[in-house]
């Protein structure tokens, strides 16, 4: 016997990304600003002199990617048991990526789901974290292994918010755009060549086209089953990088930068990218202060790790390199020769 459930349905998740000074918005329900203390301390006095609600509460959670983890997610959660939050109610992320990351995962699981929305702060997260409804959080066998896909009901990008960002920063989330322009916009990469992001026109220009060009991927490959797997440039060598200096030394975005500069590597060994496109990616990075070089000190154990991310299988790596610049190849057929004979001539030429 068999009983068929007919589920097949067209949802439509759409939402739109504001980039401008944030609007007066208020809300006939009850809100919770997730936030952490530094943003706050920041921020929150502006916030809260645009937003209202019929009932609005702060929670903060610590600071930090160590935070991005169950604790923080029950801290959240309790907060909108005791204030009996209900499906009709509220989220809103303030801050970086991790907040936004987490955020989203508890307005993915409360209730079994009730919406949010991204404002964000970092630079990184105005460009890409924000962007595209992965949510999630860190565990102990590592990072984002738990989440799931839950679009926010919009994104209210304020560039005023990056006026306090660390330089280093920035620069991580400066990776980020390039990462975009590379992979899949030529005109981006060269309007980014010729352009100082320090300048705040040309910063919010930048940001809107590196969102344009993260929505577009999104919106033709949601759940990366495919293309949206190319916004991985540069991460499956970062990831190691990150891993093997426990997190410490480098931001996300700068083990990306040096990640994007040994993927060129490997295109240029393979001959999909010529020494001198690799070597304009390079320098862009380094006008932001971005790292391009890395020792590394066991190039097998390096290879190994591959292994340990969540694009490969027990058997095989997944691979992206661009293909000249604006566009890119996913591969699993790289050959261990190939690759770490790249990684033997890593920063030594
Ligand atoms: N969901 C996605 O698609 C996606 C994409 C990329 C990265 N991420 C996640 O994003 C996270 C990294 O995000 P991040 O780089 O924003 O890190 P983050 O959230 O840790 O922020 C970096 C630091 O900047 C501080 N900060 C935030 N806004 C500030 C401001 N306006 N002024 C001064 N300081 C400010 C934060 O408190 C923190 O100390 C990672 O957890 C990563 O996994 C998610």
């Amino acid at each position: 016997m068999q009983v068929n459930i007919p589920l097949k349905k067209t949802v439509d998740n759409s939402y739109d990304i504001t980039i401008d000074e944030l609007s007066k918005h208020h809300f006939d329900t009850k809100v919770a600003i997730v936030t952490n203390p530094k943003v706050a301390g920041l921020h929150l006095g502006y916030l809260l002199s645009k937003i209202s609600a019929k009932e609005l509460y702060i929670i903060t959670v610590p600071d930090g990617e160590e935070y991005k983890n169950q604790k923080s997610v029950d801290t959240i959660l309790e907060s909108l048991f005791n204030h009996r939050f209900n499906r009709k109610s509220l989220l809103i992320a303030f801050g970086g990526g991790v907040i936004g990351d987490m955020t989203g995962y508890v307005s993915s699981i409360y209730q079994r789901g009730i919406d949010f929305i991204q404002i964000p702060t970092t630079l990184l997260s105005q460009v890409d974290a924000s962007v595209g409804g992965k949510t999630g959080m860190n565990n102990s066998y590592g990072k984002n292994l738990v989440g799931a896909f839950h679009q926010p009901r919009g994104v209210y990008i304020d560039p005023r918010f990056l006026s306090t960002l660390a330089s280093r920063e920035f620069g991580a989330g400066v990776a980020e755009i390039v990462k975009m322009a590379v992979t899949f916009n030529k005109e981006f990469f060269e309007f980014l060549e010729s352009a100082d992001l320090t300048t705040p026109s040309i910063l919010q220009e930048a940001i809107k086209q590196a969102v344009q060009t993260k929505a577009d991927v999104v919106s033709q490959d949601e759940k990366e089953h495919g293309i949206r797997a190319a916004l991985n440039y540069g991460h499956t060598f970062g990831h190691v990088i990150e891993s093997e200096t426990k997190y410490k030394k480098y931001l996300h975005g700068e083990a990306v930068a040096i990640g994007m500069v040994m993927a060129n590597d490997t295109s240029v060994k393979m001959g999909i990218m010529s020494e001198d496109e690799a070597l304009r990616v390079k320098n862009l990075l380094e006008k932001y202060n971005l790292p391009v070089t890395y020792s590394i000190s066991d190039v097998d154990s390096f290879y190994e790790a591959f292994f340990l991310d969540k694009k490969s299988s027990d058997s095989s790596i997944t691979f992206i390199l661009p293909v000249g610049l604006g566009d890119v190849k996913i591969t699993d057929e790289c050959e261990r020769g190939l690759i770490t004979d790249v990684l033997k001539r890593f920063g030594k030429n």
